[in-house]
């Protein structure tokens, strides 16, 4: 497997992936877990980001300490489930910028085309964090990170909660330097292009629209 794929082995993502997995979670629990999950996978994701020592004065003494070097970071979700993981990654970086990708697919050619893309106008100068609730074939992924390279931010890092190993590895093949964070790594996907065992539609089961 690449070394660019990262899954969460951690016993509290376990625990809510299986209770997101659950068809009898409700969508009130489902887009609490997602903030939950996301924002333990945020943590795991900014694990490099610059520190530079600071003097701080406490109550009682000066510290010697350390604080972000004031990275400019980007938070870009790919409408629509992606819309799900920004608030718990905000709520990490609370300085972001948010842009939006909206890709369908096209029912001829099966290839995602894009129809709307508004991203953060100083991307160029920003780490840009991609989020979508799931990789099933990576295409998507693929072309949303195509559309964002284009426009040269700093670099790109991707951010799944559920992903195929087909869908992280055509990822990460595409894009060797863009590293893929997920919660879950199925092995299938079946014909009608959902993750096996997957969420079902991570859309529908966000928003309520089942
Ligand atoms: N998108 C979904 O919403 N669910 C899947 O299983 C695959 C893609």
């Amino acid at each position: 497997m690449s070394q660019q794929i990262f899954v969460m082995n951690h016993p509290l993502v376990k625990h809510k992936i299986s209770l997101l997995r659950d068809k009898s979670t409700g969508v009130k629990e489902f887009r609490e877990m997602i903030g939950e999950i996301t924002m333990l996978m945020c943590y795991e994701a900014t694990r490099d980001l610059p520190l530079k020592e600071v003097e701080i004065e406490t109550p009682v003494a000066i510290a010697k300490t350390q604080i972000l070097s004031g990275r400019k970071m980007a938070v870009i979700p790919i409408l629509r489930s992606g819309i799900g993981m920004a608030d718990g990654v905000t709520a990490l970086i609370p300085a972001a910028k948010i842009g939006h990708i909206g890709l369908y697919r096209d029912p001829e050619t099966f290839k995602p085309v894009k129809y709307y893309s508004k991203l953060p106008r100083d991307i160029n100068d920003r780490d840009v964090i991609v989020l979508d609730l799931m990789v099933a074939t990576g295409e998507t992924a693929v072309e949303a990170v195509n559309i964002i390279k284009q426009e040269n931010p700093k670099s790109i890092k991707f951010m799944s909660i559920i992903a195929s190993r087909t869908g992280a590895e055509t990822l990460t093949c595409a894009h060797s330097d863009v590293p893929l964070y997920c919660a879950a790594l199925d092995e299938e996907i079946n014909e009608q292009g959902y993750i096996i065992p997957g969420m079902g539609d991570a859309g529908d089961r966000l928003f309520g629209t089942r």
